[in-house]
């Protein structure tokens, strides 16, 4: 995707060096931060500074490459990597790929670039399955960021948005801004005004407001890790929208590359939940009145918070699944992606 008429995908490989976009700086500041050895790419997913399944994913494998060119401790690294984000099925999925594939550190490299081109790919694939679903006049809800700086590129949730957007379908978001960490506020908006996508950012308790008035003819969300069973895991608050849409009549679409997919996980109650630390929902980033960046705290300083950073949409609630193979009943994914 174009920032300032640029080229960009979320994360790349030069020499040694993984370079990515610092999320955290956005919308305000557009940054790269070149991250040296392994440690720093581990530091950098379980820090956020990149975040996003497939980035994180893609991130990892990179990381992994690091690991085989710093010639250290193989199954060490694995598990540096490995421990940073516990609910992202891509990011084992990748470093798996890495480790059963590569015997040397030019093999690493290489295996760890066609997982960041396998993303966009599948990305783009996305884009033409969700396309019909998408009609000229759509208003479309969506939570958290599963643009192109959660997947490498393109997105998997508004892959399909950019597309009908692309051919000239007259397309409106309403974009969740997805307390506590604001992916949605800060960083869906900042892709979807690089593209000219109109939208309007809401506070996650509207979503419910606009679907009642019938403001919202269809959501699509993104993904974690898929169970077998088709529970979907996602950004804390996806499980609200999916029951407020069931409640309107509204389809309910989740959006992922089938690396997403964890058979291994029977239902979603075995998708582990990441619980991050509490001071996210205590204070708040953003730029300041004079225009520079600060933080401050929302919270009577005795409180205690608690900070589940995804929720589970169980099956029931998701008209479809779009990933890169077809729009899949969530029901279907054993029988479709199971060997
Ligand atoms: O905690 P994050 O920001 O890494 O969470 C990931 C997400 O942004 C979403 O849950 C998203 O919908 C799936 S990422 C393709």
């Amino acid at each position: 995707m174009k920032v300032r008429g640029k080229n960009y995908r979320a994360v790349w490989m030069e020499g040694r060096d993984v370079v990515v976009i610092n999320q955290p700086l956005l919308p305000h500041r557009f940054e790269l931060l070149r991250l040296k050895n392994h440690r720093a790419t581990a530091h950098a997913i379980k820090t956020m500074i990149v975040r996003g399944a497939g980035t994180i994913g893609a991130t990892a494998a990179y990381g992994m490459a690091q690991a085989f060119l710093e010639g250290v401790d193989l199954n060490r690294a694995y598990r540096t990597l490995l421990e940073t984000r516990p609910t992202a099925a891509d990011l084992k999925h990748a470093l798996d790929r890495v480790r059963a594939r590569a015997n040397s550190a030019k093999e690493a490299v290489a295996e760890a670039e066609a997982i960041a081109d396998e993303y966009v790919i599948r990305a783009e694939r996305i884009a033409e399955v969700g396309l019909p679903l998408i009609k000229s006049g759509s208003r479309i809800l969506t939570h958290c960021n599963a643009g192109w700086l959660a997947l490498v590129d393109w997105g998997s949730a508004p892959a399909p948005i950019y597309l009908a957007h692309r051919r000239g379908r007259k397309v409106f978001v309403w974009v969740d801004e997805t307390r506590p960490r604001n992916q949605g506020a800060n960083l869906t908006s900042w892709e979807f005004l690089q593209e000219g996508i109109p939208h309007k950012i809401i506070a996650d308790n509207a979503g419910g407001f606009y679907m009642q008035r019938g403001e919202v003819d269809l959501c699509i969300v993104g993904a974690d890790r898929i169970a077998a069973n088709g529970d979907v895991a996602n950004k804390i608050g996806t499980y609200q929208k999916a029951v407020l849409a069931r409640e309107n009549g509204i389809p309910f679409y989740v959006a992922a590359p089938s690396s997403t997919i964890d058979l291994k996980c029977a239902s979603g109650k075995n998708i582990p939940i990441e619980e991050r630390d509490e001071d996210e929902v205590h204070f708040i980033s953003g730029k300041t009145a004079n225009g520079k960046p600060g933080r401050i705290r929302i919270s009577p300083n005795k409180s205690k918070a608690g900070n589940p950073a995804f929720d589970v949409t169980p099956a029931k609630y998701i008209t479809g699944i779009i990933t890169e193979q077809g729009i899949i009943k969530p029901n279907d994914i054993r029988k479709r992606f199971g060997k």
